[in-house]
């Protein structure tokens, strides 16, 4: 275990006052044995980068503005509380451009907390779906009804298995609650309004054209039930596969990539060193924990942010001791102290650029096999095979995901500015080709030129195309408006690694750490 040791070394150089204990519980949450889970330290789900939520008062952005954020905004954006319309800009774009086909990466929405504060009262939410309770939906019942026929469906192990919806009248940790639900469903249904126009799916679609895949983990795999019942209520079952990754990465066969780790290393100590150099944030630990009659490493290995989130999100207030243990309960000021130095964290990361290294190596795997699906459905409709020829390809793709998942996948875009995830977030591909040119009307033989394959990305609604590092410089003129697909072809095939001195990922992954 070289890397531990260099790392305790570089902590204790540090000038860290903690114990040793806490140095190891530190060590642990820091560094992931593999990237299977979300990650249980400060930048994972629910966790520290919960960065840059809407930072404008009443409409949410994408990219925030550079005033000074308020932490508690930015959390109840995190929120993502269903309770108001929500613009959506998926599947707009000049007139005579056809859309060929879309792949959305979701996060997973609403969950109970992942970590148990110790010696608190553990958040009341009830897990089962009802109509009664707020925030409901109109297809929640239909939806329910159909996930019991789920059967009919197609499962890679061990999805068969995993509870198609969330059913404890107290939830257990990380499950998915029906805000969860209610967010996904009312995704499905804005993608349904957006793309209902284009004919996306035709209606008697073949199972072939939706591919939908999720990690073992049942708030994704709900979440993505629930998306596609919004999308198309009363989907036939027997025309449905589930298909399993079995890492957060959604990296297939190709997650084998030592360079990658060592990049999540730099940037974990990066982050580690921040968080004790932040005097506030260390007080305000100490405090909570006095309040609660617990040692600052128990209070911290716990990660109260998560639980704080899911309080805040549902309306709770935060947890107390009980009388015996002192009663002493936590507060808004204290929770606001680690947001605040959450979106410092972010802020360092965008500067420092470690992260950025990790993201491409880690989300290649999945953006060549997106890029390896637009190019195919581009060709085969050149050919005259596509939608509506021989249906022979995925028309509409979802991959139901973590934060650990989407953030990366931002990062490697290029779209660092971008706030974090919020709970329910879509980052939507959509792949268009634009009309044919008519022949120059001087020279008598010449052909009418094909339209051209382009792409549109978007996150949360916001078109976010022109800010990615594939299509920032892209000129767009009349004749050209949207982003070419062969830019976002070059990128994930070669310019991508750029940022880690390499051509191509097997020499980014395998080079020996210069
Ligand atoms: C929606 O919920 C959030 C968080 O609970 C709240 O701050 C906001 O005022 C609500 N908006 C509406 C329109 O009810
Ligand atoms: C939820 O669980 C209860 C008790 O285990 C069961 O009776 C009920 O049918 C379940 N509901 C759904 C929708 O699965
Ligand atoms: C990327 O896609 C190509 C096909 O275009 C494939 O041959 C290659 O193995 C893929 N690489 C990775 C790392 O997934
Ligand atoms: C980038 O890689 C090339 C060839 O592998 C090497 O010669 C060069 O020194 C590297 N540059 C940096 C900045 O690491």
């Amino acid at each position: 275990m070289l890397a531990r040791n260099r790392f305790l070394l570089l902590v204790a150089v540090g000038g860290a006052t903690l114990a040793l204990i806490s140095l190891s519980l530190q060590f642990l949450n820091l560094i992931p044995v593999a990237p299977v889970e979300e990650r249980p330290f400060q930048a994972s789900d629910g966790g520290a980068v919960v960065a840059a939520a809407a930072r404008g008062k009443s409409r949410k952005r994408v990219f925030p503005r550079t005033e000074e954020p308020d932490p508690l905004s930015e959390a109840y954006g995190y929120c993502n509380t269903p309770n108001r319309t929500e613009q959506a800009w998926e599947g707009h774009s000049p007139a005579d451009y056809k859309l060929l086909s879309v792949q959305v990466m979701i996060r997973h929405g609403d969950r109970y907390p992942l970590y148990y504060i110790p010696k608190t009262k553990r958040p009341a939410i009830d897990c089962t779906l009802s109509t009664s309770r707020k925030p409901s939906h109109p297809l929640l019942n239909a939806f329910i009804r159909h996930m019991g026929q789920g059967g009919r469906g197609h499962w890679e192990s061990p999805l068969g298995s995993a509870p198609r919806l969330p059913n404890h009248s107290t939830c257990e940790m990380g499950e998915l609650t029906q805000t969860g639900v209610v967010q996904h469903l009312r995704n499905g249904q804005l993608l349904r309004q957006a793309y209902k126009r284009h004919k996306l799916l035709p209606p008697d679609w073949a199972p072939r054209q939706l591919w939908l895949e999720t990690t073992g983990k049942s708030r994704t795999l709900q979440s993505g039930l629930a998306l596609l019942y919004g999308l198309l209520p009363d989907f036939d079952w027997a025309k449905v596969t589930a298909r399993h990754q079995w890492s957060t990465l959604f990296c297939g066969a190709a997650c084998d990539c030592p360079a990658r780790s060592r990049h999540l290393e730099e940037e974990q100590r990066r982050q580690y060193r921040l968080r004790v150099s932040d005097a506030e944030l260390e007080r305000t630990y100490g405090a909570m924990a006095r309040a609660l009659g617990l040692l600052a490493r128990q209070l911290r290995a716990a990660n109260p942010v998560d639980s704080l989130l899911c309080h805040l999100c549902h309306g709770l207030p935060f947890p107390c001791a009980p009388a015996g243990a002192g009663g002493g309960c936590l507060i808004t000021a204290q929770f606001a102290v680690i947001r605040r130095q959450q979106l410092d964290d972010e802020a360092d990361r965008r500067r420092a650029g470690l992260y950025r290294k990790y993201a491409v190596l880690a989300m290649h795997p999945y953006l060549n096999r997106t890029a390896n699906k637009m190019e195919r459905v581009a060709r085969a409709h050149e050919a005259g095979r596509g939608r509506g020829g021989g249906g022979e390809d995925e028309v509409f793709a979802l991959s139901s995901a973590h934060d650990v998942t989407v953030a990366p996948l931002l990062s490697a875009l290029g779209l660092e500015g971008a706030r974090f995830p919020r709970f329910a977030a879509r980052v939507v591909f959509e792949l268009w080709k634009s009309p044919p040119t008519p022949p120059p009307k001087k020279k008598k033989k010449a052909k009418a030129r094909d339209g051209e394959p382009c792409i549109r990305v978007l996150y949360n609604g916001e078109d976010v195309t022109f800010h990615t590092d594939f299509c920032r410089s892209h000129q767009r003129h009349a004749g050209r408006p949207l982003c070419p697909l062969d830019n976002f072809l070059s990128f994930v095939r070669r310019d991508m690694f750029a940022v880690v001195n390499a051509t191509s990922y097997q020499e980014a992954c395998y080079r020996r750490p210069g």
